[in-house]
């Protein structure tokens, strides 16, 4: 049997007919950027995440950097930001000029809350919180400390799609929650889009007009903006895929909890819940000590998986000139040595599940070799 880390023609075919009238009804009204179905998705988008204002974007990156830029974040600012994740959270940071600095995740992936408080200088003016692999972060002490220390919360919801903290919705414990629907999220358009969602009305404002070359009237440029306009198409795909969300983040539960019970490999460590977090399960993310062989044998077995991430940000070579040195964030760079993605995709069946948890069970010693 052939398992590949995602198929996303499955998703489409679930919803087939769905998609395809929402397409067409796209093609047909010959209006294709910034429309009535943006509008739509962002009223429809705000309301699931339960703020005020939704502005749809062209990615979420775009979303990160605008984020940072409407606050004022700039040259000489810093910005607090978990050192394991996706290199697009520290971008939205950099491409504004402000310095990351880095804190150490805890054993969920997340940011470790107990060492926010070194890291904050009287420079520091965000705390930028990913919540990494679907699983909300630990937010009630960050919100304290940022509250304490008047930092903005800036949260990377590219992963972490309807994923709650205590029932409350990730996306909504600071000023903006930023999202992805890069087309593997669980929340995945046909294209690349983005959105940041707030309960600012000033602030929606301003990433609205930022979108748009800085214009809420058409040719007059108040501020300097960019090209960040979500499409007509994928607002009205989104807007199909979000009415399932619900049952797309079950079937991921669903199938995580098949990995935590199936997987009986004492060499593999299974991914843990935070108390009052719960997870969308976007990756579902195992540790091994022997991650590389273990990745060759699947492979061998026609499995495919995948490192989220191999290289830690602070190591990547396009932060060089910030001077990090490995052994600086341990924790971080273990688990870049250790961590891997299992197949888990919408559509995915028990038996190839069963099959990837059989080849894994199976994976002993010798096979390190
Ligand atoms: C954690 C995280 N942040 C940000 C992004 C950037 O999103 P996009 O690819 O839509 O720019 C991604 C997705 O790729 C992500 O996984």
């Amino acid at each position: 049997m052939q398992i590949k880390c995602n198929i996303l023609d499955r998703q489409f075919q679930m919803y087939q007919s769905e998609y395809e009238e929402a397409a067409l009804r796209v093609l047909r009204s010959g209006w294709y950027v910034l429309g009535n179905e943006v509008r739509q998705f962002e009223e429809e988008f705000a309301k699931f995440t339960g703020r005020k204002y939704c502005v749809g974007l062209n990615s979420g990156l775009d979303a990160l950097i605008m984020s940072v830029r409407a606050l004022g974040i700039g040259a000489g600012d810093e910005v607090i930001v978990q050192a394991n994740t996706y290199i697009a959270t520290v971008l939205g940071i950099t491409e504004n000029e402000a310095v990351p600095v880095f804190v150490e995740p805890d054993k969920y992936f997340n940011m470790d809350a107990d060492r926010i408080e070194q890291a904050i200088s009287d420079r520091t003016k965000a705390i930028m919180v990913t919540h990494l692999y679907g699983q909300a972060s630990n937010m009630a002490p960050i919100v304290e400390i940022a509250r304490r220390h008047h930092l903005e919360i800036i949260e990377d919801c590219a992963q972490s799609h309807g994923a709650c903290f205590c029932g409350k919705m990730t996306g909504t414990f600071g000023i903006a929650g930023c999202f992805s629907f890069y087309p593997t999220k669980n929340l995945g358009a046909f294209g690349d889009a983005g959105a940041v969602v707030t309960d600012d009305e000033a602030f929606a404002d301003k990433i609205r007009m930022m979108r748009n070359y800085g214009s809420k009237v058409r040719y007059h440029n108040d501020i300097e903006g960019i090209n960040s306009r979500l499409d007509e198409m994928q607002a009205a795909l989104l807007r199909v895929k979000l009415t399932h969300l619900k049952e797309l983040n079950d079937e991921r539960k669903t199938l995580a909890i098949r990995y935590s019970e199936g997987i009986t490999n004492p060499e593999i460590v299974l991914p843990g819940l935070r108390d009052g977090a719960d997870s969308i399960y976007h990756q579902y993310v195992v540790r091994c000590s022997m991650r590389d062989a273990l990745q060759k044998a699947l492979e061998q077995k026609d499995i495919q998986t995948q490192i989220h991430y191999p290289i830690p940000p602070h190591l990547a070579r396009c932060y060089a000139h910030l001077g990090h040195k490995r052994g600086e964030y341990p924790i971080t760079e273990s688990y870049a040595d250790e961590v891997l993605s299992l197949p888990l995709y919408t559509g995915m069946t028990f038996a190839e599940q069963d099959y990837v948890i059989s080849q894994i069970n199976a994976w002993t010693l010798e096979g390190k070799k």
